[in-house]
């Protein structure tokens, strides 16, 4: 046995975020650990990692109850954890990041230790990032970034291997190749535990799962057993799951905004070249494909927040010179990707924040009316917004987007980080939006199940030109097999 949790308990005020969870994992596993947002699954890592302190409860980890340890001391006796979020040192290399992660002590120097260098090229080999190891952060990828993450942790030859969603924000294809990576990361002396809301990736790769619920373990057993449990099927899993594409609509709306031939550079590199697109008035347009494929710069453009060459149009006007601001408040709101909360403000501060240009009786009714899509949204209102579940902060990201009353809202990534189950409640919130008529959407998606399902027309972008554009009943035929 490698490691022996019991009774193990972590209370926020009121919340008990973990509830008396025990569970075992021998050398040689990889365990999942599922659940809905917010019901302790980042929580119980990070009590294992020592980054919060158990209010009760033993960690035994090969032999030694390591509860309490701080979490350099923790690291010494062989856990590594993967975070939900990249954070490279943007200033240093690729693989200084990974000799960085390496040292105990940030302040020793580099040349000190002779054998850092090469343990950091062997985890970055190991990953397949050896070949950019000399390359600064901002010039990777999104799944390259990942992979930094993953050799960070992997350089320190761990025995318990901690991974945060490691899927999150990865295509399928992308998902696949993580998956067979993680799967080589196992040794007969290491185990994994992974957490993530891919359940066909966790399902694909681990030998046991243990679900949550509110803090407590509900069930722990082969993957299939659990997750054909009813109690995980109705509060994780929920019904959706089918790729069900919507069919064309019966008549074409007319655009309420249009893209024209939109380009963007950075410097001599072309992000996105002569991409047109329209949004239908009251629908849904979504744009896919694969991360770095340009979605985020055709939004930021539309936006206002990046030059570009070409024309947007909105309700017939040209939004060239308008600035983001301006163009924000005349109702064409992005959710970006990175969500930009607001960490110290809490919760209703974030959402207040979205409406400030609300008067006071709209401002309530819009906050009713965010609360009642995201009822998480109201149990935690004076909440820090940094300390809410990677799902909660995405719902409030939604929220607050929500607040600044779109007509048009762009959201990049709708379902990064949500649960099944919340991706119902967002698929009928969506679907809930269209019926109003008065607000229209443009998605940026890599779930195509979630952006077929939804989308009246779908636009492939690929290395920044858009390759197929069509209704979402056909882009399985013809052009699923390069994405899907
Ligand atoms: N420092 C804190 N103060 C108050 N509440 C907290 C704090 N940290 C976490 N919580 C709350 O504890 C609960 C459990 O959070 P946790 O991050 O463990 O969820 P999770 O299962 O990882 O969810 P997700 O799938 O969304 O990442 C959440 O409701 C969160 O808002
Ligand atoms: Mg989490």
């Amino acid at each position: 046995m490698l490691l022996a949790v019991d009774g193990l308990s972590k209370r926020f005020g009121g919340l008990r975020a973990v509830n008396e969870v025990g569970f075992r994992l021998d050398r040689g596993e990889i365990l999942g650990l599922i659940g809905p947002n917010g019901s302790g699954k980042s929580t119980l890592m990070s009590l294992v990692m020592g980054i919060h302190r158990p209010d009760a409860g033993t960690i035994r980890f090969d032999g030694a109850d390591i509860a309490g340890w701080p979490p350099n001391r923790v690291a010494e006796a062989g856990i590594s954890m993967v975070s939900q979020h990249s954070r490279p040192l943007l200033q240093q290399t690729v693989l200084q990041n990974v000799q960085l992660a390496l040292l105990p002590n940030r302040l020793l120097n580099l040349r000190l230790a002779p054998g850092i260098a090469a343990a950091a090229r062997a985890a970055l080999e190991r990953v397949g990032l050896g070949d950019v190891a000399d390359r600064l952060p901002s010039e990777l990828p999104f799944a390259g970034l990942r992979r930094l993450e993953l050799a960070k942790s992997l350089a320190r030859q761990p025995t318990l291997l901690l991974l945060d969603e490691p899927f999150a924000g990865l295509s399928a294809g992308e998902v696949r190749e993580f998956s067979a990576l993680i799967r080589t990361f196992r040794t007969p002396e290491r185990a994994i535990i992974l957490v993530d809301h891919n359940v066909k990736g966790v399902r694909a790769l681990v030998d046991r799962v243990i679900a949550m619920s509110a803090g407590s373990k509900i069930a722990d057993d082969l993957p299939d057993h659990v997750l054909a449990d009813e109690t995980v099927r109705a509060v994780y899993l929920g019904g959706g799951g089918e790729v069900v594409p919507r069919p064309a609509p019966a008549r074409r709306e007319e655009a309420i905004l249009r893209a024209d031939r939109v380009s963007v550079s950075y410097g001599k590199a072309t992000a996105l070249r002569e991409v047109s697109l329209a949004v239908p008035r009251g629908g849904v347009a979504a744009v896919v494909g694969l991360n770095g494929a340009g979605k985020t710069s055709l939004f930021n453009a539309i936006c206002g927040l990046v030059p570009a060459k070409g024309g947007i149009s909105y309700r017939g006007a040209s939004l060239a010179g308008r600035e983001a601001s301006r163009i924000a408040r005349d109702g064409v709101v992005l959710c970006p990707e990175k969500r930009e909360l607001f960490g110290d403000m809490s919760v209703a501060e974030n959402l207040r924040l979205g409406g400030s240009h609300l008067r006071a009786g709209e401002l309530r009714e819009r906050m009713d009316f965010v609360e009642t899509l995201f009822p998480r949204l109201a149990e935690r209102r004076g909440q820090f917004a940094r300390t809410l579940s990677g799902g909660e902060q995405q719902q409030l990201a939604l929220g607050r987007a929500l607040m600044m009353k779109p007509a048009v809202l762009l959201i990049d990534e709708p379902t990064l980080g949500l649960a099944p189950i919340i991706l119902d409640v967002i698929s009928e919130a969506i679907e809930a939006l269209r019926d109003t008529g008065t607000i229209s959407l443009l998605i940026a998606e890599q779930n195509l199940t979630f952006a077929l399902r939804h989308a009246d027309e779908i636009h492939l972008l690929e290395n920044g030109e858009i390759t197929w554009n069509g209704p979402a009943d056909r882009f399985a035929a013809e052009a699923g097999a390069r994405v899907l």
